[in-house]
């Protein structure tokens, strides 16, 4: 039987081209939902997500972030932001991250992780307090060119061992 948790983390891709096409509100909240229900250390959720969907804001956001412009025309995306008193709020919501991520892909939705932390200009146009930080935003929409199977990665013996340091795994 196929594990399809597997299959989506085994096909999942940075997707940055999207279609003119809106996704359904209830995926969306699939997706900030996955995000609200992922595990953080000492179950402190030292996060906050808003879910942007107007294209103003979308624009807004494309403009802001130096590394992800394509944000602009996504059919909505998340803003990522934890409590910079967390020393672990950075882990947390990355794994939020990668939770929306995994959970768009198996509605066929693409999305990416565009920024890093730091993004003050984003934090202060959405409202987000000084104690939060903006670690990504990530852009949501389907994707417009079939993306499937074109990862590029180190070989699995390279950065996988058994038991030990340098045995392969197989
Ligand atoms: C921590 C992190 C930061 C990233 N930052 C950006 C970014 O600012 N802009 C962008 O377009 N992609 C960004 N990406 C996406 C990666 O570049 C992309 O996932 C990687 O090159 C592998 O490509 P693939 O997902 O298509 O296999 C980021 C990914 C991670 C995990």
């Amino acid at each position: 039987m196929a594990n399809q948790v597997y299959e989506a983390a085994r096909t999942v891709i940075a997707v940055r081209e999207y279609q003119d096409k809106e996704v359904p509100e209830e995926a969306l909240r699939r997706i900030v939902e996955a995000a609200h229900l992922t595990a953080s250390a000492s179950n402190a959720q030292p996060w906050h997500f808003i879910l942007v969907r107007q294209r103003d804001g979308l624009r807004k956001l494309g403009s802001l972030i130096r590394t992800g412009p394509y944000v602009a025309g996504a059919a909505a995306a998340v803003i990522v932001a934890y409590e910079r008193k967390n020393s672990l709020g950075v882990s947390d919501a990355s794994r939020a991250i990668q939770s929306m991520i995994l959970t768009a892909w198996g509605d066929g939705v693409g999305s990416n992780w565009a920024g890093w932390v730091g993004m003050e200009s984003v934090r202060k146009e959405f409202g987000l307090p000084d104690s939060h930080d903006v670690i990504a935003v990530v852009p949501l929409g389907y994707p417009r060119r079939n993306v499937i199977g074109k990862k590029r990665r180190k070989p699995f013996n390279e950065v996988v061992s058994a038991e030990r340091f340098g045995t392969p795994f197989a």
